[in-house]
């Protein structure tokens, strides 16, 4: 089967408030998204990589110093739009038609193991749809007003991550239908969970996180100093 990723790259990053897109950033050298790009291009079973870049930095791409294997699998980048969901639906639409698996990446979540991307695609694979996650670590509490109004239940909830992979055609048929019924998710798998469609999770790595605020940048090179200790 054919995969391809998408590595959503193209949002500004309002929260980790820099001059420059967030995936742009750099993390022990080089850009947050070349990182999730040389991650997903480790995992055999990824075939071809998309990404999607801010529509003023499509011409960066080039500068990028990416391993040969990266370079193998990397095709020419595309522009996202104004929303997460604009972006994805503009990496998919750039996809051939004899990609049959794909698998929708944030690029800040650029600490992603090629490993578990394996074991997301390969449950795919076999299911149509499956995303890694992580199960909820604190309790949770509903809120209002600033008082508790309950503890949730922990037990059956868990924190969606990505990559997130479909068959081609069903993630295609879940975006027809949420953007005809006006809807964004703000996640992939949310758009395939409304078809009704069986979604395999696959417990991901409580370390794959999605880089949000500033000192998320330090963590990360101090966790991927940490990674390349052990190795
Ligand atoms: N993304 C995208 N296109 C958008 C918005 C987001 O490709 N219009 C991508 C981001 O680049 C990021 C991923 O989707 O890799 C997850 O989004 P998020 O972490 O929210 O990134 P930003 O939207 O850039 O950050 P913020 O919400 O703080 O502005
Ligand atoms: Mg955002």
């Amino acid at each position: 089967m054919r995969v391809a990723a998408l590595v959503l790259a193209a949002g500004r990053g309002e929260r980790i408030g820099a001059a420059q897109p967030k995936a742009f950033l750099s993390i022990a050298g080089r850009p947050i998204v070349l990182h999730a790009i040389e991650a997903l291009a480790a995992c055999d079973a990824v075939d071809a990589i998309v990404p999607v870049l801010p529509a003023p930095l499509l011409e960066r791409a080039r500068d990028w110093n990416a391993s040969a294997r990266a370079r193998r699998k990397l095709a020419p980048a595309v522009a996202g739009g104004a929303e997460r969901q604009d972006s994805m639906r503009a990496g998919l639409a750039a996809l051939p038609a004899s990609v049959e698996l794909v698998a929708v990446h944030d690029a800040a979540r650029a600490l992603v193991r090629a490993a578990d991307v394996a074991r997301v695609v390969e449950a795919a694979r076999r299911t149509g749809a499956a995303l890694l996650a992580v199960p909820v670590r604190d309790t949770l509490k509903r809120v209002r007003d600033a008082r508790v109004v309950a503890t949730e239940p922990r037990e059956s909830l868990w924190a969606a991550q990505t990559p997130q992979v479909f068959r081609a055609a069903l993630l295609r048929e879940a975006l027809a239908k949420a953007e005809a019924e006006g809807f964004r998710g703000t996640d992939d798998a949310q758009l395939v969970e409304r078809l009704g469609a069986p979604i395999e999770i696959v417990e991901g790595d409580p370390g794959n996180v999605k880089i949000t605020w500033a000192a998320d940048l330090a963590w990360a090179e101090s966790a991927l100093a940490a990674r390349e200790g052990d190795a």
